[in-house]
């Protein structure tokens, strides 16, 4: 089928390529001359494992997709075409739409008689209508179908969550959108394509369940999925920070709740909180719809609050142990808001860095892959970037584990303990090390709950 997508983002790039690979013939849009230079030569702009791989993958049966800044090229392209801008957050909190706005007049500017335009940006209910109407505004000659088609692909795991999602949810309120999707998805929903090496089907997996609802319930979906995700974790937060006062230990807690099928082992690892682009600005969208209604959303102010204190939480912790912290030099392993990803958007490590280095301290960072957009995102950040974790660890007063890359999980902590001297604080904001053995080297060792 022929797509058009608009936005080369994380979502809107990772759907195309992986569209393209499914042998569809794909057209994208961005405002951003570089970002789309670079594609046509195929760089890709992000750091997504595979991404690249997949993208030349597609060459191999001539669905390379086209790239390009001409919207009536792109637009013209598709009988499908999907919105993948951004959303964020306003000051206020409501998601910023203006985005979605120009896409909506683009579309109705150039895009072709009974296209299907679907909403995959995450957007606050009732948007679906909205982009109807400003399509309409745009070319009232034009005959369109609106629809939704949430995201649910994490960074870091973007090919294998579009491959072998757990769920494909399309909101539309006539059939012909509905069909038209279920066709275009039909690889994933049957699972009949070839899977490519570096991303192999799961043993056992099954065909991907299609859900089909109303807009609004669509719309609704994305908002509850992720709230409901934040606030897992923050239960598990809150949960730790008991079991630090009554001497439990979270893990084993968590193992021991998660393990009941009704509720679940994932999403329930307690730490210094969450992260990136989507749950901070979605669980606050959903705080901004619920109070256009005169609702009291309770539990979504309470995963919000509870997820910020974490932060805190280091901080506090650091001044328990050392009490002043003016003059301390303080490492951080990790940048990005999680592990296999470059993106800072609200990355706790920025947030601890900031209140470090507003108590006194000397704050030395280091990344694998975010340290280069920290640099650039940041250049007021008065850190020290280092290249890697042994570096980081010379002469510190005291580590914090920020961002559980796999390389830091396999430290030699004999090795970063003898580079330290001196004091000797290891804070595990992640909980990933053994208590048992980073006490037996000599860390003073700290993490969440345990
Ligand atoms: P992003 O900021 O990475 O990418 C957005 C892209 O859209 C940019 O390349 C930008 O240049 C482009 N753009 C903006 N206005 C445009 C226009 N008028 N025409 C063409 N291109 C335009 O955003 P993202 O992280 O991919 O998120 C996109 C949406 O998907 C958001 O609503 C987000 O909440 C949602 N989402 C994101 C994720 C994720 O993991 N990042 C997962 C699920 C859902
Ligand atoms: C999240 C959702 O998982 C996706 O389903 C959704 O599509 C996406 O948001 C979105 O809407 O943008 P993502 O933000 O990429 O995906 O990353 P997650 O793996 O969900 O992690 C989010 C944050 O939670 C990270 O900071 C991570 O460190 C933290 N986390 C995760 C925990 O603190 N504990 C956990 O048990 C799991």
């Amino acid at each position: 089928m022929k797509v058009s997508v608009i936005g080369t983002g994380y979502v809107g790039l990772v759907t195309a390529t992986c569209l393209a690979y499914l042998g569809h013939d794909v057209a994208c849009l961005d405002i951003d001359e570089k970002k789309i230079e670079g594609l046509k030569q195929g760089q890709i702009p992000i750091y997504e494992p595979n991404l690249d791989q997949l993208l030349e993958d597609t060459k191999k049966t001539n669905k390379f997709p086209i790239f390009t800044t001409d919207p009536k090229i792109a637009m013209e392209h598709g009988e499908i075409i999907f919105i993948a801008v951004g959303t964020p957050p306003k000051e206020n909190g409501e998601p910023d739409l203006r985005y979605i706005e120009a896409c909506a007049k683009t579309i109705g500017k150039h895009a072709k008689q009974d296209c299907i335009v679907i909403n995959k940006s995450t957007v606050p209910v009732g948007s679906g209508n909205w982009v109807y109407m400003l399509i309409e505004q745009a070319n009232p000659k034009l005959n369109f179908h609106v629809a939704s088609n949430p995201e649910f692909l994490r960074e870091g795991s973007a090919i294998f969550d579009t491959f072998y999602a757990d769920r494909i949810v399309i909101g539309a309120d006539e059939n012909f959108a509905r069909a038209k999707l279920k066709e275009l998805y039909k690889p994933l929903i049957e699972q009949s394509f070839t899977p490519p090496n570096y991303c192999p089907r799961p043993h056992g997996q099954a065909h991907i369940p299609f859900i089909s609802t109303d807009i609004t319930s669509a719309e609704m979906i994305k908002y509850s999925a992720n709230s409901f995700l934040a606030m897992k974790i923050s239960f598990a937060n809150q949960i730790a920070n008991i079991c630090d006062l009554v001497g439990a230990d979270v893990t084993e807690v968590m193992q021991g709740i998660g393990t009941d099928s009704r509720i679940g082992g994932k999403f329930l690892n307690a730490g210094i909180g969450w992260g990136g682009s989507c749950f901070g600005k979605d669980v606050q969208a959903l705080i901004k719809i619920a109070e256009e209604y005169d609702y009291n959303p309770e539990l979504l102010y309470g995963t919000t609050n509870v997820n910020y204190k974490q932060r805190n939480l280091v901080i506090k912790r650091l001044q328990d142990q050392m009490k002043i912290l003016k003059g301390k030099k303080i490492g951080l392993l990790g940048l990005a808001f999680k592990p296999n990803t470059d993106d800072l958007r609200d990355a706790p490590a920025l947030d601890i860095a900031k209140a470090l280095i507003k108590l006194g301290a000397s704050v030395s960072v280091t990344d694998p892959i975010a340290a280069e957009n920290c640099k650039k995102q940041n250049p007021d950040l008065e850190v020290n970037y280092v290249n890697d974790p042994y570096e980081l660890a010379q002469g510190k007063d005291a580590l914090i584990l920020v961002t559980e890359w796999d390389e830091y999980r396999k430290l030699d902590l004999e090795k970063v303990f003898r580079f330290m001297g001196g004091s000797k604080i290891l804070l595990d904001g992640r909980n990933i090390y053994s208590p048992v053995d980073a006490k037996k080297i000599g860390f003073n060792y700290i993490s969440i709950g345990r």
